[in-house]
């Protein structure tokens, strides 16, 4: 088993990563516990999930699977169903699945009596990698993803990577995304091991030693990004790599395509952006993108988005401040730079470049 700790003062938790993790929930102290879960990690996982955190069956709040369960009346059923049963502020609730799970539960423990104790159980390669750790929690709004919220710092994150080995191909892509994005912008070692193992991630995936070498990596850099800028004052906006460009691709597709294809197109977009700008090599840009495409990911902008409305569409990301959009860029693999202000002309340029 592997530990990352994270340094948040009174608020520390360990992250514990590997083949078999679950087992470990045994050491935390016994609490009764509401354990979240979607209909589809309970119909999968549920029974050993519970008897793994030693919960019993009365004792579980499952919602339907999918990002249209992730609301605020969501995240009060599960306030509900801890009222109901009798739950107080003694008591903890268990995230068990992917992002949305994730958020929806640490909102729900931000809130319920003013805010409880929750742990993270992530299910999916994107949530053992980026939303189960760094305590954002939240809901959607229909003005809105992720437009209400809280911090809200879990107390510790349990991540079984056999849980992963039944995650379709999407959704291990979507995790890959996010794991190459963690390693373009801060760690080069990261990003030659990934080069090095491609075909164990995607066609051969290795459950037992390789994804949970790469997840413990991705919670390490993730981990002390977020304790040198806990609440996104600065340094943690380089997270958003890929994402302001991405998020573009995201809304044209009406969310129809895939979060990590989206970040990947963007990540390429922003890689032609530097390269235009003279910060990145183009042997750099071409490096990351291959990796992508290595990955099973595209880096070409869907034929049906026009550069206008993709433009258009980076204006409405709720991250740019005072009408300017604000993009992370890299100056070399493993080094990105906060992020900066790009004109229209410049932005439909790096569009231009990846039809
Ligand atoms: N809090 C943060 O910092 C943060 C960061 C990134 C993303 N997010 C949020 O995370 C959400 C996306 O997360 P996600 O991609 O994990 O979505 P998700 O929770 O909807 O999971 C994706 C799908 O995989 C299924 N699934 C989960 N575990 C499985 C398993 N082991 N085997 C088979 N299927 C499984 C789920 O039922 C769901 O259908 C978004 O709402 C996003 O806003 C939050
Ligand atoms: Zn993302």
């Amino acid at each position: 088993m592997k530990t990352v700790g994270v340094d948040l003062g009174t608020r520390s938790y360990d992250i514990v990563i590997g083949a078999g993790a679950l087992a470990e929930l045994g050491r935390l102290s016994r609490k009764r516990t509401l354990t979240v879960m979607d209909s589809t990690v309970k119909a999968l996982h549920g029974a050993k999930i519970l008897a793994s955190a030693g919960g019993s069956p009365e004792e579980v709040f499952s919602f339907p699977a999918g990002e249209r369960s992730k609301t605020p009346e969501t995240a009060v059923e599960i306030c509900r169903c801890a009222a109901r049963l009798k739950f107080d502020r003694s008591c903890r609730f268990a995230a068990a699945g992917g992002g949305v799970t994730g958020d929806l539960t640490g909102f729900a423990a931000a809130i319920f009596m003013r805010g409880i104790e929750f742990i993270q159980i992530p299910t999916t390669l994107l949530a053992a990698v980026d939303s189960g750790v760094g305590g954002k929690t939240g809901a959607d709004i229909p003005e809105g993803k992720n437009l209400v919220g809280a911090f809200h710092q879990p107390a510790g994150v349990f991540i079984d990577t056999r849980l992963l080995t039944t995650l379709p191909a999407s959704e291990l892509g979507n995790g890959l995304a996010e794991i190459v994005k963690t390693a373009v912008i801060l760690d080069p070692e990261l990003f030659e091991l990934l080069e090095n193992s491609a075909d164990r991630l995607v066609s051969r995936p290795d459950f037992e030693e390789l994804y949970p070498e790469i997840i413990r990596r991705c919670c390490e850099l993730k981990g002390m990004i977020v304790a040198e800028d806990e609440k996104e004052s600065g340094r943690r906006a380089v997270l958003n790599y890929g994402h302001t460009f991405g998020h573009a691709v995201e809304l044209l597709s009406d969310y129809t395509l895939p979060h990590g294809q989206a970040v990947a197109i963007g990540m390429a977009a922003a890689s032609h952006l530097a390269v235009l700008r003279g910060l990145w090599k183009q042997s750099d840009a071409d490096r990351q993108n291959r990796l992508l495409s290595r990955l099973g990911l595209p880096v070409k902008v869907p034929p049906r988005c026009r550069t206008c409305d993709l433009v258009n569409a980076m204006r409405a990301d709720k991250k740019n401040v005072g009408g300017a959009i604000r993009v992370v860029l890299c100056s070399a693999v493993g080094s990105s730079r906060l992020p900066e202000a790009a004109g229209d002309g410049e932005l439909a340029a790096a569009w231009e470049m990846i039809r």
